[in-house]
Parts: C-alpha cells; sequence; structure tokens
C-alpha cells in the first residue's frame, strides 16, 4: 500500500514539476513515507531523521517531509522530537501533499517566515460519517499518471482503503482510517489504462481485501467475486491478475469460484492466520478460530488444488504460553504455507492490545519462537518447492537477481545460506529472476532484454526461498 502511495504522490509531484534524484544528498525535498505497523519501522525512519540534522542546519531552504502512518500516528509531537521537520501528511491526506510541499518550500525560502504544517484526518473521518470517510483521496487513486515507455510491468491498483477489523494489536484501523470501497468502474479503467500501456501484471490491494462490496447509488452492491469477474472480462489482455491480502473470515465461495473460473487471476492467496491458538486468535480479536481458518484453506485448495497460499504470523502475542506457540506451528506444519511472514510482536501505541494486555512474553521467548516458526516454514517450503522439480512453470520476468545461492543444501538449512553477489556471465545473459502465478521465485539464466516478459521455465532445483530452472526456448527461437 505504500509503495502504491509513494508511486502516486511521486507522480503528482512530476506533474507539477518536481523531478526525483537519485541521490538524497542533491534533493531539495525529502519524504519519508511511514509505516507504523511495528516499532522497528518507526525507529528506522527516526534514524534517517537523524542523519538529516546537520543538513537541514546548514541549509534551512530542505524540505523535509515525513508522510504516511507515522506522520497520522504522531501528529504534531512528531515536530517536537524533531523540529528539522517541515510538514506532516496522513495517508488519507495524500492528495494534497504537493500544495503543502509547495508551501514549505516557499516558506522555507528567501522569506523564511517558515511554518510547520501537518494534515491528518484518519481519526476524524472515522467519527463522522461515511460520506466523509468516501473522501477526497479517490482523487489521489484517479490521479495516477500512465505515460507511454514507464515500467508498468507491474502495478498495484487500490480497491479499498483502511479497515475496520480492529485486531487488537494492529494500529492500521487508526492510521488509514474506515474502510472505504471504490466504485467498481473506477477500479475496472484504471486496470484497463495499465495493461493498455503493457502492465502485463496487476495486484489489487486492499487491507482486507475480499470484504469488498461497494453498495451503487441505486442500492445495488458489487461484490468482491463480481469485481474479479468484471475486470476479467473488461481486461482481455492482461495477462495476471491477483489480489492481497484476504481475511480468512470474509472469503465467499462465489468469490473462490470466480478465481477458479478467470484463467488469468493468479492462483495464490495471501491470509494471514496470525496464530494457531484459539485463545490467542480471541485475545487478538480476529473473529474466527483456527478450525475456522483450517476450513477456509480446505474450501481454497477444494475449489483450485494447485493454489498457493502464504500466511502472516505474530509470535509472543501477550500472554502466549509455549503450548499456544506449539499450535501456531502444527498450524504451518499442516496447512502448508507456499511462505509465512513472521513477526515478533510489538506493542504499537493506541491499540487496544497495548492498553488491555501486558506485553509479558521476553524478547528472548519471542525471538526463539520466531527463529523456530521460521525452521518450520523453511522445512515446508523446502519440501514443497522440491516437488516443483521437473515441471514447467510460467513466470514473469521481474529483473535481473542480485544474489544467487551456489549452495545446494538439502535437506533446507536453517536460512538460505550462501547467498553472494554474482556478476554478469557475460555482457547480455545473466541471472534474472521473476514469479509464477503462485507467487514462487524462480532464478534462470537468461537475457536482461527478458525483464517485464513472460515465458515457461523448467524447475532444474528448488531451496526454501527459490526455485531454480531454465528457459524452455520454443522452436524457432534462438
Ligand atoms: N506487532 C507485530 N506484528 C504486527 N503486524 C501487525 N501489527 C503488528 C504488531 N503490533 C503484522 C501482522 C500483519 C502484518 C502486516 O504485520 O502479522 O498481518
Ligand atoms: Fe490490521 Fe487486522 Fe485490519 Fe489487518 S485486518 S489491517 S491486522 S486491523
Amino acid at each position: 500500500m505504500n509503495v502504491l502511495d509513494s508511486e502516486l504522490v511521486l507522480g503528482q509531484l512530476r506533474a507539477h514539476g518536481y523531478e526525483s534524484v537519485a541521490d538524497r544528498d542533491r534533493a531539495d525535498v525529502i519524504l519519508y513515507n511511514t509505516c507504523s505497523v511495528r516499532e522497528h519501522a518507526e525507529q528506522k525512519v527516526w534514524s534517517r531523521l537523524g542523519e538529516l540534522r546537520d543538513r537541514k542546519k546548514a541549509d534551512p531552504s530542505l524540505v523535509i517531509g515525513v508522510i504516511g502512518c507515522m506522520a497520522e500516528r504522531d501528529g504534531p509531537s512528531l515536530f517536537h522530537r524533531f523540529p528539522e521537520v517541515d510538514l506532516l501528511c496522513g495517508p488519507g491526506e495524500l492528495d494534497k501533499l504537493v500544495g503543502l510541499v509547495h508551501n514549505a518550500a516557499i516558506s522555507n525560502g528567501p522569506r523564511k517566515s517558515a511554518r510547520q504544517v501537518a494534515l491528518m484526518g484518519a481519526a476524524v473521518r472515522r467519527s463522522s460519517t461515511l460520506a466523509a470517510a468516501e473522501d477526497h483521496l479517490e482523487l489521489l487513486d484517479l490521479s495516477r499518471s500512465i505515460s507511454p515507455g514507464d515500467d508498468f510491468s507491474q502495478a498495484y491498483v487500490r480497491i479499498t482503503r483502511g479497515c475496520n477489523k480492529f485486531c487488537t494489536y494492529c494500529v492500521v484501523p487508526f492510521t488509514r482510517g474506515p474502510e472505504v470501497h471504490r466504485p467498481p468502474q473506477n477500479i475496472i479503467d484504471e486496470v484497463r489504462r495499465l495493461a493498455d500501456a503493457g502492465a502485463k501484471e496487476v495486484t489489487l490491494l486492499g487491507q482486507t481485501i475480499n470484504h469488498y462490496a461497494f453498495v451503487h447509488g441505486d442500492g445495488r452492491t458489487t461484490t468482491f467475486a463480481e469485481l474479479l469477474y468484471a475486470i476479467h472480462e473488461a481486461v482481455p489482455h492482461l495477462p495476471r491478475l491477483r489480489f492481497v491480502t484476504s481475511f480468512p473470515r470474509d472469503f465467499t465461495d462465489e468469490a473462490l469460484a470466480a478465481m477458479r473460473d478467470c484463467e488469468r487471476i493468479c492462483r495464490y492467496l495471501h491470509v494471514p492466520a496470525q496464530s494457531g491458538s484459539d485463545r490467542i486468535l480471541k485475545a487478538m480479536n480476529r473473529g474466527y478460530t483456527v478450525g475456522m481458518y483450517r476450513d477456509f484453506l480446505q474450501r481454497a485448495r477444494e475449489a483450485m488444488p494447485d493454489i498457493c497460499i502464504a500466511s502472516d504470523f505474530i509470535v509472543g502475542f501477550p500472554s502466549e504460553t509455549e503450548e499456544d506457540f506449539q499450535q501456531t506451528a502444527q498450524l504451518v506444519r499442516d496447512c502448508r504455507f507456499k511462505n509465512s511472514f513472521i513477526f515478533k510482536y510489538s506493542p504499537r501505541p493506541g491499540t487496544v492490545a497495548i492498553d488491555r494486555f501486558a506485553d509479558d512474553v521476553p524478547d528472548e521467548a519471542k525471538r526463539r519462537r520466531n527463529g523456530e516458526l521460521l525452521a518450520v516454514q523453511q522445512q515446508v517450503s523446502v519440501e514443497s518447492n522440491r516437488q516443483m522439480i521437473g515441471k514447467t512453470v510460467e513466470v514473469m520476468v521481474q529483473g535481473e537477481s542480485k544474489l544467487v545461492s551456489r549452495q545446494s543444501t538439502y535437506p533446507a538449512s536453517k536460512v538460505e545460506l550462501g547467498w553472494e553477489q554474482r556478476g554478469a556471465m557475460n555482457e547480455r545473459t545473466t541471472q534474472m529472476i521473476g514469479r509464477t502465478r503462485g507467487d514462487l521465485v524462480v532464478c534462470f539464466d537468461g537475457e536482461q532484454s527478458l525483464k517485464g516478459q513472460i515465458l515457461d521455465v523448467e524447475i532444474t532445483d528448488a531451496r526454501n526461498l527459490t526455485l531454480f530452472g531454465r528457459a524452455v526456448v520454443t522452436a524457432g527461437v534462438e
């Protein structure tokens, strides 16, 4: 979501005459688009801002902005800690960012009447009417500039903003505000424009994307399943359509059927389970049991036996016992996830969990559980990846692979060992990297010009994170 926001903001700034520079030291305006989901992400921003202190002292005309969730969460208190920051803009106000940047640039200029400006609004929108929540932000998404020649092989399109789930550990409902669904026609138009410009793969975005349901003026509703069918039909020249992130409870059979029926919708789901313990799921306010989660995966796999499923887990949630954790490990073993993103619980100010529960799992235990769960997942991944050896898969080429594993260890070592930099094999052929329809990472030797193309690769080796293969050369092509 942040990648898309950055892209849209950059597009707006460019449209107003700003240019991006590769080197931070040469920039007149520096904006950090921030994430508040875990404390670690915020600490990284603090240290980046610290690095700018001396430069701002030497050059007060430098404009420094913090945008996104930290701006929303910290608000003007951020100015006290970092007086060097000129502007703050929450994720719900990004359509006004250009004006803020412009204003800061002018007031930091010769007249030196520097004034710090903060724009936030998610909380306000939540407390007012739904109409107020269906905000001007649509303008930001609609402003997307698509020029021929841009690298649009992969693109994101938002379908919902915000979240209403209020999982007890999570800042998102506070920083991104209430759930708002975009009109289907705007989504379809955006996907079509991207496909027209050459996009090969569009990823639809939403915090709980399968909860999408747009109510039209006449009371009719477009469901998530209907939206998928509609995009698939309206944009036949888009080879791949995928979506993240799904919420386990809201998946209808109709949505699964849409995935099954539409051949260009990728057989990939990211459905965070968060824990394998019913007691912890309840404390997290996730609204489902482990049994319900397992049932959902079974339904998904019955509809599409080849579907790849990824999950998220939080270890060390308040009061999590060793037994709770072992239930999580068992869930990972049983569910055969393609991969899992595993996080140590991070208490976030403003959430229910920080008020209601003590952060009582020692960091050492969090770290150990994190490592253990990762090892379980790696074992699962390597086993399922090895089953791919000998098969031919369709790969969308993302670009050159910077890192190549030289080790061929099986069973999987704890981490994917032995990554090392490798130079180009010759001027044109190098190690390329891409993704299957199920989001598996594939490395193969190929030419850089393959970037953005979709081709068949025969899998010859597999590790926990990566498949290795050779491009299948079709007859008549050298
Ligand atoms: N601490 C740790 N992990 C978190 N996540 C969300 N909030 C927290 C938190 N406070 C994780 C969840 C979510 C992913 C995006 O980040 O697993 O799915
Ligand atoms: Fe956060 Fe829960 Fe919403 Fe996901 S569903 S964004 S974890 S509140």
